[in-house]
């Protein structure tokens, strides 16, 4: 009797216990569903609406009559992207269902007609896809290009970039990433175009106007000195005011005043004590005041901002991409307490309204349909770019190898048959396919009838057969985005307590920085295994910044940086390779001997002083001779410079220089050549670097050819940073001019010119 009755609670109870996760299972595919299915509204102003609201063409005047008509709620409904938990549910939904960024939409309102806006990343190509979009154009990584020392090239790639943004219904892109590389190790490194402020400034001009030509917002990220990725959300940088201008803001500055972007999004680090997310003096006074940018600033994702009021204060108008600090509350108690007052709120929705309403206000959604995706011409730039960015270091005679038939090719390396397009933080995108390096090689052999063996190394024995018998030897080193990329963490606490301790604390991590600049040991060991035995082995490195080769690259023939080199990556590295396409890439970095004479960089760290110099500048001043200088680059020709000439020996403060220079293809190949000018500062009374970058020109020449390139430079560029009269002052005195085809004095011829 007992024992029915237990048995008939415990069914019952069963029951109960079915019926309660049936519900939850319901519940729960229900909210997967929603998700999964989010609404996609117009980012464009109505017909309708057009009429009645919109009828004055001044977006500012729009603007105004718009928030005239706001409530309190209504304005700070325009200051954040979406509710936290729905926000978060639909982000995290997409992400572990389909692998797949959410579109966050930002700032609608329904009620006075005002359409959202809504970002993707995509420094290497759009990240946010529409419904039944299997993936995009996409390019080589961001450092990549910069070693193209091409910005036309780089404008063009923002136009597919953003085309491809707009099919996938975005309106908004958060790219390009300026940061300055200050030391190779900085995990985002591959997402900026190298150490350079004035090489960076000319990217990021390129890639503005190109997204901006297809009506994109576009947003250089990240303002500013964020070059700490494992300690990104703690770490406080401190940098005096010279160095702050002169090293770490020009580019920000040029991109901002020639680019003129819709926005800009900040950092996640503080500068000088104050997260850049309410940091008055970066947001207020340096962009607007003295820039005179007129766009929106929004911040880096979910820890871009800690306080609400201070960011009010700061001119910060955007929380991304929840409601966090930017509340009802918040916002209301400084109201209260007369540390902020509507009028501040009013310029805030103003200023961002003002400048998106010029985006949503013209509907060409139409001429950005998805079947544009991928289209041929965007392939074929793709491949192009990773040609025009692949390095050549070094080549004792054996590239480019023989194309002939008979020929057994060993591609060796665990890396050599791998989709490796780069870091799957923010930057990642989903390519439509990717080309090995193997499947290029092999395709390029195709026609031949070439023997193409693949082998990922894994046994050296079976590796040094192989290379021991085969004509001629591809070794793919490097990293991946597990190696080096964004620092995939999710708490902030370990992120403080590792910085605390200086240390990593052995969580796992994807990503991040990389302390030791070294190749992985296993891809060293494999170098020195194969190299004995075959004379024809290329060393092809794949990763996004520079990498200490001290150990073994006297002992190999030929080092190519082919960098993360797109979807197209495989058929641009054998055209290299074999000779189809012809290196043309500079380094956009310096390399050292040895990694101790980089500045110094620690990963796990709460504060870090950034100093004046770093990169070639450090190089210069100490007098040390680097492995690979910056701008350095083989060719499969030779280039020779001779007869630079300076138009007018003497110029006033407001002119310009201008230079010619005879550059000549003495060798039987026709090619490309970056030609660099720097600008040298023995005479000043300051403590100015030896030498800066001030122009580069990429210059075509067919075997045999000589053509005068032109380049100029304002004297205004010569400008230092006098923080005493925080004023950028022109020193009059005569200045050294090197024109050439890298940063080392050898390559360089040189002149001199006198500032009135
Ligand atoms: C990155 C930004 C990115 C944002 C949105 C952040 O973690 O730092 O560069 O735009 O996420 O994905």
């Amino acid at each position: 009797m007992a024992k029915s009755k237990f048995k008939r609670i415990v069914l019952k109870l069963l029951k109960w216990f079915g019926i309660v996760v049936a519900l939850i299972l319901v519940i729960l595919s229900i909210v997967v569903i929603v998700n999964l299915n989010y609404d996609k509204p117009s980012l464009y102003v109505s017909e309708e609406n057009l009429q009645k609201e919109y009828a004055n063409t001044d977006t500012k005047v729009m603007a105004k009559n718009l928030v005239a008509q706001m409530s309190l709620d209504e304005k700070i409904a325009q200051m954040y992207g979406e509710p936290y938990a729905s926000g978060m549910a639909k982000l995290a939904t997409n992400f572990l269902v389909k692998k797949r960024f959410a579109h966050i939409y930002v700032g609608e309102n329904k009620r006075l007609g005002i359409p959202p806006w809504v970002l993707s990343d995509g420094p290497r190509g759009a990240r946010v896809l529409g419904k039944d979009v299997k993936g995009v154009t996409t390019f080589p990584v961001g450092m990549a290009r910069g070693a193209s020392w091409n910005p036309d090239l780089e404008y063009r790639i923002n136009q597919v970039i953003a085309s491809e943004m707009r099919a996938n219904k975005v309106n908004y892109a958060a790219t390009p990433c300026i940061n300055l590389l200050r030391h190779p190790g900085w995990g985002r490194a591959q997402e900026t175009y190298g150490e350079d402020p004035w090489l960076l400034g000319e990217f990021g001009v390129a890639a503005v106007k190109g997204l901006e030509k297809h009506n994109i917002m576009a947003c250089p990220k990240h303002f500013a000195l964020n070059s700490i990725e494992n300690s990104r959300w703690v770490v406080d940088v401190e940098v005096d005011e010279r160095t702050l201008r002169e090293v770490y803001l020009p580019h920000f500055k040029k991109t901002v005043q020639k680019g003129k972007p819709a926005s800009i999004m900040s950092a996640y680090n503080a500068v000088n004590g104050e997260f850049c997310g309410s940091n008055k003096e970066l947001l207020t006074h340096i962009l607007r005041d003295d820039w005179g940018f007129e766009g929106f600033v929004t911040t880096d994702w979910l820890m871009g901002v800690y306080d609400g009021i201070k960011g009010v204060q700061a001119g910060l108008d955007v929380e991304m991409p929840f409601q966090q600090v930017y509340t009802q509350e918040v916002i209301q108690e400084g109201l209260d307490s007369g540390e902020i007052s509507e009028s501040d709120i009013d310029k805030i929705v103003t200023r961002s309204l003002s400048t998106r309403l010029k985006y949503a206000l013209i509907d060409d959604q139409d001429n950005y349909p998805t079947s544009d995706i991928g289209k041929p011409s965007s392939i074929e730039l793709a491949r192009e770019a990773a040609e025009e960015s692949m390095v050549l270091l070094k080549n004792e005679g054996i590239l480019p190898f023989k194309n002939q038939e008979g020929k057994t090719i060993a591609v060796i390396g665990r890396l050599a048959d791998l989709e490796n397009t780069g870091d799957r933080g923010s930057s990642d995108s989903k390519p439509l396919y990717v080309e090995t390096p193997f499947e290029g090689i092999q395709k390029h052999h195709q026609a031949q009838g070439n023997k193409v063996i693949l082998d990922d190394g894994s046994d050296l024995e079976r590796a040094k057969e192989l290379a021991g018998n085969a004509d001629e030897i591809v070794l793919v080193v490097g990293f991946t985005h597990e190696d080096e990329g964004e620092y995939i963490i999710f708490s902030r606490e370990q992120m403080e307590e590792a910085a605390e301790a200086g240390k990593s604390l052995g969580k796992v991590t994807i990503g991040g920085d990389r302390e030791d600049l070294s190749l992985l040991e296993q891809d060293e060991m494999l170098i020195k295994a194969l190299h004995p035995m075959n004379d024809n082995l290329a060393v092809v490195y794949v990763g996004g910044s520079a990498i200490d080769m001290s150990t073994w690259e006297d002992d190999v023939p030929a080092i190519l940086f082919s960098w993360y080199s797109g979807m197209e990556g495989g058929t641009a590295l054998a055209n290299i390779l074999y000779g189809n396409a012809n290196p043309s890439g500079k380094l956009p970095f310096s390399i050292a001997k040895n990694q101790k004479d980089y500045p110094p960089f620690t990963p796990y760290t709460k504060n870090f002083k950034y100093g004046y110099y770093h990169g070639y500048t450090l190089f210069d001043k100490k007098g040390t001779t680097p492995a690979y200088p910056f701008g350095f680059g083989l060719s499969y020709t030779n280039f020779t410079y001779d007869s630079l000439a300076v138009k007018t020996q003497e110029i006033s403060m407001d002119d310009l220089l201008e230079v010619e220079v005879n550059v000549s293809n003495t060798g039987e190949v026709d090619g490309k050549e970056v030609v660099q000018l720097y600008i040298g500062f023995s005479n000043s009374t300051v403590d100015r670097p030896v030498k800066l970058l001030r122009g580069f020109k990429k210059v075509h020449l067919k075997a045999g050819e000589t053509k005068k390139a032109l380049l100029d430079v304002a004297a205004k560029d010569l400008a230092w940073y006098n923080p005493a009269t925080e004023n950028w002052e022109v020193e009059s005195m005569t200045y050294e001019l090197y024109i050439g085809s890298s940063s080392a004095k050898n390559d360089l011829l040189q002149s001199t010119f006198i500032v009135k």
